[in-house]
Parts: C-alpha cells; sequence; structure tokens
C-alpha cells in the first residue's frame, strides 16, 4: 500500500463549515475502485478523514443532525473531530493528508 492523492473537490466546493462526505474515485489493481472520506472544516483548518471505523472496518456516515460520525455496524460514534464518543472504536477516524494544488484540494489515501 502505497500514498496516493486524488482530486477531491475543487478548492470554492470544500466545506465552510460542518462535513462534507466526498467519493474519490481512481483506478486500482482491480480496475476502477471509490474511497469515501470526509472533509471537515474545523476551527484548525479543513481536515480530512477516513470513512473506515477503527472497530471492525465498516464505513462511517456523517449524521448532520447529530453533528456525528455513526458507524451502522455496532453502534460506533465520533465527533466532528473523528474522536470516539460512543460504541466499541478503540481509536479516533483516521486523519488523511491533504494538499491544494491546481485549484483543487487533493487527499491521500494508502491504495
Ligand atoms: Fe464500526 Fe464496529 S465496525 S462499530
Amino acid at each position: 500500500m502505497e500514498m496516493k492523492y486524488f482530486p477531491a473537490v475543487d478548492i470554492n466546493d470544500a466545506p465552510q463549515k460542518g462535513v462534507k462526505k466526498v467519493t474519490l474515485t481512481y483506478t486500482g489493481d482491480s480496475g476502477k475502485e471509490e474511497a469515501i472520506i470526509f472533509l471537515a472544516a474545523l476551527p484548525q483548518g479543513l481536515t480530512a478523514f477516513s470513512s473506515v471505523c477503527s472497530h471492525l472496518g465498516c464505513i462511517v456516515d456523517w449524521d448532520s443532525q447529530k453533528e456525528e460520525f455513526v458507524c451502522p455496524c455496532h453502534g460506533g460514534r465520533y465527533d466532528i473531530n473523528g474522536n470516539v464518543i460512543g460504541g466499541p472504536p478503540p481509536a479516533p477516524l483516521d486523519n488523511l493528508p491533504i494538499e491544494t494544488r491546481d485549484g483543487k484540494i487533493f487527499v491521500g489515501i494508502k491504495v
């Protein structure tokens, strides 16, 4: 697995508040692949999170009403900073690296 950067959104489409779910599409070993990531507008700046739950690897979703990430598998919950606030996850959501290039936000994922 190596870290590769893929375009997520135009800079103008980056969230100004809250969290935006983005599907990265790329060509991997087995053809076209997708990875869901989240961009969060945090006080310290735009932050990208992996959607992979740290418990058993299910894909979490962002609940904009409760303002938390929720895992459908065993009820894991994370706050907007990716920190665990409930359920079995043993660790926060992974932070992903961000780069700005050519007017776009690129996010690094391991592929
Ligand atoms: Fe997410 Fe178990 S895989 S709570």
